[in-house]
């Protein structure tokens, strides 16, 4: 089991300052899922593939699509004009909510994976060249590998790895070696498997006294920690708002302007030009110059409420009953399976976020999900797009369970019981 590391100032303070405890039962009524008829007793712990939408998202994105819908920045109608408004008020919601200096170097994109391939296929394509030095860890999604890989196999460049040891933390020790010579590091805030809060500040710092950029992958972080992308350090963050309470088909990158101003467009099209002739274009100024066509409107209304419930109920506090239920959960199925069970990443709840990726006695991860949703109990089985990291941890697979603001104890209880069923119906 693990030291305690925090994140470098990025993850909230250890010892929360002060706000209103979460009641689950109260916000678990926002969210009309769990009161539809068809999904009584279901047991929702698979927020880390996406979460749950309260009603101030949905009555809100409703409410654009009734009263507003017409697209932006074209006409010069009223409702035109509102419908712009919103979608820049969301844009300001955005940098708000991440501390970023600016409205304007806050792009929407369709998701977080969008967001990582407009790095590596715009600024990626800009500054790389044969030979260049890429480095990642073996925490990373997919979407922040193999766009890297598609530029490596086009440019030959150079794909360094830093290593996350058995404790589920990053190691570090090689570091100053792995950034010799790096150009841009691409780092996971928090895994996806294992729930671990990476050293955000430290590699970034590391990073850009041996010259390179970082581009981090906050899809997992954002939802769940104040976020200050000064704080951070980093270069570009991304994020998807389906996983913090918004709709799916809008995310976010942030980006220094600094970079994106200097980047060339990623995707060509109306709403991203300053003017075309027949020779050639000149593109928009940030952040249009990166949205091309036409946005998603509606979502980013979404993404705006999403944000406002969030705040609603405070971040810290969001942070501080995950922590909680880590804790507890970590506690209860170690008690209840011993060494029958392994919880893969950090032991210490202020390490991690609420992903619980689950070896227990060889039962493959899907059966173990197949059992566990004939008790609703929603979990994901399998790779969850890391690969390498699977490799690492030396699995093919993982039944995985995550949490967020909505889930209590008895969530926990509920996944417990069934994996003892899991657990006997396939012992052998
Ligand atoms: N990236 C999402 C997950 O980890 C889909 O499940």
């Amino acid at each position: 089991m693990s030291e305690l590391r925090t994140s470098d100032g990025v993850a909230p303070p250890r010892e929360p300052t002060e706000f209103d405890p979460i009641d689950t039962i109260r916000v678990k009524a926002d969210f009309p899922i769990f009161s539809a008829a068809a999904n009584d007793g279901l047991v929702y712990l698979d927020s880390a593939a996406t979460s749950q939408k309260p009603r101030q998202v949905l009555d809100a994105m409703r409410t654009f699509y009734e009263t507003t819908n017409a697209n932006v920045a074209r006409g010069v109608y009223a409702i035109a004009e509102e419908a712009t408004n919103q979608l820049e008020g969301a844009r300001r919601r955005v940098a708000r909510f991440i501390g970023a200096p600016s409205a304007d170097e806050v792009i929407f994109t369709k998701n977080a994976t969008e967001s990582l391939n407009l790095v590596a296929g715009s600024w990626g394509r800009a500054n790389l060249a044969s030979g260049d030095v890429v480095v990642l860890t073996e925490l990373e999604h997919h979407a922040n590998i193999v766009p890297w890989q598609m530029l490596a196999a086009e440019r030959e460049l150079e794909i360094r790895w830093i290593p996350v040891g058995s404790d589920g933390l990053l190691d570090l020790g090689h570091l100053d070696q792995l950034l010799d010579g790096a150009r841009i590091v691409g780092l996971s805030a928090m895994s996806n498997v294992l729930g671990t809060l990476t050293p955000v500040r430290t590699i970034t710092d590391a990073a850009h006294a041996a010259g390179a950029v970082v581009s981090v992958d906050a899809c997992q972080f954002v939802p769940h920690n104040r976020t200050n992308v000064l704080d951070m350090g980093a270069d570009f963050i991304s994020f998807s708002a389906h996983k913090m309470c918004g709709p799916t088909g809008v995310g976010v990158l942030w980006g220094r302007a600094e970079l994106l101003d200097a980047m060339p467009p990623f995707l060509g099209g109306g709403g991203m030009i300053d003017n075309v002739t027949a020779e050639g274009f000149t593109p928009a100024p940030l952040p249009h110059k990166f949205e091309a066509g036409t946005p998603p409107i509606a979502e980013a209304v979404g993404l705006g409420a999403a944000i406002d419930y969030l705040e609603s109920i405070g971040m810290d506090a969001i942070r501080h009953h995950e922590i909680a239920l880590t804790g507890y959960a970590l506690r209860t199925l170690s008690e209840r399976f011993g060494d029958s069970i392994t919880i893969h990443g950090p032991a210490d709840p202020h390490a991690r976020g609420g992903v619980f990726s689950l070896a227990l006695n060889g039962v493959h991860p899907h059966d173990i999900s197949q059992v566990l949703d004939s008790h609703k109990v929603c979990v994901r089985a399998g790779h969850h797009c890391a690969k390498p990291l699977m490799r690492v941890l030396d699995v093919g697979a993982t039944a995985r369970a995550s949490v967020y603001l909505y889930n209590d104890e008895s969530d926990i209880d509920a996944l417990a019981d069934a994996l003892a069923e899991a657990d006997s119906f396939f012992a052998f």
